[in-house]
Order: C-alpha cells, then structure tokens, then sequence
C-alpha cells in the first residue's frame, strides 16, 4: 500500500499534452505496471509539465483525467501504487524553485528537449520550457525515488536530475536519494509512422504519426497500413538502412516478444504488405482490453473524484517530509506550526 517502506521507491509520470499513445506504452507505461510488483510506485500526470507549451484549458483538464484513467487501465493499481495529479501537491512547486536555484544555465541550455521544443514555439517561448527539468528533477527527489521508468528521449533530463541532486548533497549534506534510470529492451524509443527519422510524439500535430491508446480497430489498421516503408520488401532489421521497417519490428517484438531474428524468418518472402496487416491486428487485441477498462472508468466520476483525492493525500503527505528537509537544510526559517 503507497507508503510500504520496505521496497525501493519509484516514480514516474507522463504530461498530457497530447493523445497518450504507442511510444509512451512501450517506452514507460508498461514497465510501470510490471515493476509495481517490487516497488513502491508513484506515478503521477504531470499537468504542470504540460504548460510549458500552450495548452486549451478544458482540453487539458479533460486530458489529465483521460491520463489517469488510462493508467488504470493499462493495469496500475491504485490501491497498490500512488496515483496522482502533479499539480494537486503544491510541494512539486516548491521544491521546483529550491533545486532551480542550484541548477545552472548551461545545464539547462543543453538539454536536447528544450532546444527541439523551442524550436517549434517561434519566438514566444516560456521560460517554464526552459526551467522545466528542474521541475521534472523536484517530482523525482521529492519521494525519494530509486528507479524512474522512462523511454530513452527522457535520458539527458535523468543525468541532470542526478547532477543536482549530487550538488545539493555536497553543499548541504545527504539530503536526496539519487536515482537510477530504467529503460525498456525493446520499444525505448518508438519512432513516427510517417517519419521514421523523428520520435513518435503525442503532441505531434498529425495524428497519422502515432497510434494513440484510444484510437477505434479500425484507424489502428489504417494508420499502420499507411505507415511510410522503406524502399525494398524484405522483413529485416536495419535501422540505419531500413528504419522504417526496422521501426515496425521494434512495435511488434515490444509486444509479441520475439526477437528481430524470429520475426525476420516468420516474414521470409512475404513482404510489407502481409506483415503491415499482422502487426495492426496484434496492436488492435493488444490495446482492446485497455480500451474496454478506459471506458468503464472514464464514465465513474465519483470512483475517479476518490481516487484522485486519495492519491493527492498519499503524495502529500510522503512530499512534507523531504521538502522540510531540504528548507531546513537551504537556511529557510521553519514554517509557523499552522502552515506546516
Ligand atoms: P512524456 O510525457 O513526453 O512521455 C511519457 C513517457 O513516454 C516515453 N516516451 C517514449 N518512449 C518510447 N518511444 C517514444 N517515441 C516515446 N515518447 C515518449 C517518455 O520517455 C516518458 O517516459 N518529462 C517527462 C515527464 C515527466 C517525468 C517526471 C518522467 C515529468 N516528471 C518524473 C519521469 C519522472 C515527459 O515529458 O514525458
């Protein structure tokens, strides 16, 4: 239950800045329900991620709520793990300050995310895209966690989480556990449909790029069909030659768990065509029970409210701690008693 001090601690979270799809369940989500089995887990939806860039106010209170019902879907188990809305517990915030201020500006203007993300926002860009993985390093140290389940895009942002907390320590004394990442075999960085050169992203403006959690059997076929090929028919391997095909073998061996050698012969002669058509099927069984459960719980508005509420207390309540320390520790005055 949440607060069982004997097992490592683990967190992770994704933003709902867009349609949770493919690449976020092989690269994290699916880790996420496997490994609750020996972890204490908290995951949250990362909602003050999300506006970083532009979001539609409603669509993104719709979408923090489609973002944790799909965790539940997908099997996290919210009596067994920590379920939680990001922005529902102030002391991310916080925390996200005090480690701001021991991050440097060139950490920060290395960071590969930042410089593609701005890229994209022409010259308005926030200065929270910039601050962000301090943001993102407060959610990680404020449990204490051991081990952060991501997909490979999120690398540069856990080195630089393990930087500050090193620096912290150093400067004031052991205060932040320091984490280790965990990345999938197979699926860590799924690329796009329609590009296979660019990642898979949600927040992508065309749908085509990226199968979504919730997309109907029959855009799941359709889109795969659609999915750009390499010049060639043969079913192999070759990510440097045939990323497109590769791309697809990565999908597939992520959920059938075969490897690149089995799936190679079982396609032997058979060319994209057939192979196109099998994998849209395994995607279509494979995301039908997630879709199932989603719809169940997305229409229990009292179940989810209770949920969210528990999930908020939980987190709260194991955050105080490390953010006192790390007030005590930085020279702030305590807190007068009421305001604790
Ligand atoms: P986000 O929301 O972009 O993605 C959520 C998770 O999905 C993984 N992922 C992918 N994996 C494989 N192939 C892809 N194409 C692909 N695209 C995304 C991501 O690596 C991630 O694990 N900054 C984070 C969210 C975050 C977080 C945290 C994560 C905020 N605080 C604390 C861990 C711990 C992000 O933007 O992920």
């Amino acid at each position: 239950m949440g607060d069982d001090r004997t097992m490592p601690v683990l967190l992770s979270g994704m933003q709902p800045s867009g349609d949770l799809m493919i690449g976020n369940l092989c690269g994290a989500l699916r880790n996420w329900v496997k490994l609750q089995e020996e972890y204490d887990c908290l995951y949250c939806v990362v909602d003050m991620h999300a506006i970083t860039v532009p979001q539609e106010p409603k669509l993104l209170r719709k979408r923090s709520l489609d973002f944790l019902c799909l965790y539940l879907a997908a099997g996290i188990d919210p009596e067994r793990s920590t379920v939680f809305v990001q922005s529902h517990v102030s002391a991310h915030a916080e925390l996200a300050w005090i480690l701001g201020c021991h991050t440097y500006m060139g950490e920060l203007s290395r960071m590969t995310q930042y410089k593609e993300k701005a890229g994209k926002q022409g010259k308005n860009i926030r200065a929270g895209l910039f601050f962000y993985p301090a943001l993102m390093a407060a959610d990680i140290l404020l449990y204490g966690a051991n081990l952060v389940p991501v997909g490979d895009d999120q690398r540069q942002h856990l080195e630089l989480t393990r930087d500050v907390a090193q620096r912290f320590n150093r400067m004031y004394g052991e205060t932040f556990v320091v984490p280790e990442p965990y990345f999938p075999e197979v699926g860590a960085r799924i690329m796009s449909l329609t590009d296979p050169t660019s990642k898979m992203s949600k927040s992508s403006d065309n749908p085509k790029s990226y199968i979504a959690l919730l997309d109907p059997p029959d855009v799941i076929r359709s889109k795969i069909r659609k999915a750009v090929t390499d010049s060639g028919t043969e079913v192999a391997f070759d990510p440097e030659r045939r990323p497109a095909i590769s791309n697809l073998m990565v999908l597939r061996s992520a959920f059938t768990g075969e490897s690149m050698e089995e799936i190679r012969e079982a396609y032997a002669g058979k060319g994209y065509g057939a192979y196109k058509e099998d994998l849209g099927e395994i995607l279509v069984q494979e995301l039908a029970p997630i879709q199932q459960r989603f719809r169940e719980l997305r229409e229990d508005k009292a179940t989810l409210d209770r949920l969210m509420a528990e999930g908020a207390a939980r987190a709260e309540r194991r955050a105080r701690k490390t953010i006192e320390k790390a007030r005590r520790r930085i020279g702030f005055p305590a807190r007068p008693v009421k305001h604790r």
